[in-house]
């Protein structure tokens, strides 16, 4: 790989940006100062310093998204903005979302290009835990939070299986829950609800193996997950 396509990969400038540097002397390879940007290196033996401070190449990227309403999850939409749109660091590294938000979905939605991880997560033998936020029109009592707890038909051949419900808040003809699943199905928080007689009136996805969204991140921004949260999800599959 050239050197300075290694140090645009890892994110430490614009390709000018990076051959400047290179150019004034900032950036060594196993020892050497190289000034030539075209310089050849194997990104996985040599050891390359910039500006004194040793760089490694990372070949998969995990980004942390809130995603707001009103945006799609897929990486192309002729009408509607999509949440690789959001992304302006996605170009080129062939990023996709992880599993699916509704339009009207906002919270956690992680972004890598690390297919087995995506795999893995989505894997319904896996029983990575989701957890939802869910305002929601209708009534609940103790026998609805069992049924949700236990499995409802939400018209699939199977049954949902077992989920986590914590109330929250209730009034007469609304409430709050935290629901936590361990499938991913078509509209399921919102089918679940309605098997109970209920509508969600606003969802969002607060965790995902073990991967929970930041407080500190406003709706449509993104961070890299931290080493720590990559080997949490790691650790969950
Ligand atoms: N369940 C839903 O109904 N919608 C989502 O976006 C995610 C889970």
């Amino acid at each position: 790989m050239r050197l300075d396509k290694f140090l645009c990969d890892v994110q430490l400038g614009t390709r000018s940006q990076v051959k400047d540097c290179i150019k004034k002397g900032n950036v060594s390879v196993n020892g050497c100062i190289i000034k030539n940007p075209d310089y050849k290196l194997d990104e996985n033996a040599d050891s390359v310093f910039y500006m004194g401070k040793r760089v490694t190449y990372q070949s998969f990227y995990y980004y942390m998204l809130h995603k707001p309403m009103n945006v799609v999850t897929a990486t192309k939409d002729s009408h509607d903005t999509t949440v690789m749109d959001l992304l302006p660091d996605a170009r080129g590294k062939n990023l996709f979302p992880v599993g699916r938000l509704d339009k009207d979905t906002e919270g956690l939605l992680l972004i890598t290009n690390d297919g087995e991880l995506a795999h893995n997560l989505l894997s319904p033998k896996k029983h990575v835990e989701k957890t939802y936020y869910a305002e929601c029109s209708g009534t609940i009592d103790a026998a609805r939070i069992h049924m949700l707890e236990t499995g409802v038909d939400i018209g699939d051949e199977e049954p949902t299986s077992p989920a986590k419900v914590r109330l929250i808040s209730q009034s007469d003809c609304t409430y709050t829950i935290e629901l936590t699943i361990t499938e991913g199905r078509f509209h399921q928080v919102k089918r679940m609800v309605q098997a109970v007689g209920g509508s969600v009136t606003y969802l969002k996805r607060l965790s995902m193996g073990g991967l929970s969204l930041d407080s500190d991140l406003s709706k449509g921004a993104y961070r890299p997950l931290t080493e720590n949260e990559i080997t949490q999800l790691k650790s969950n599959i």
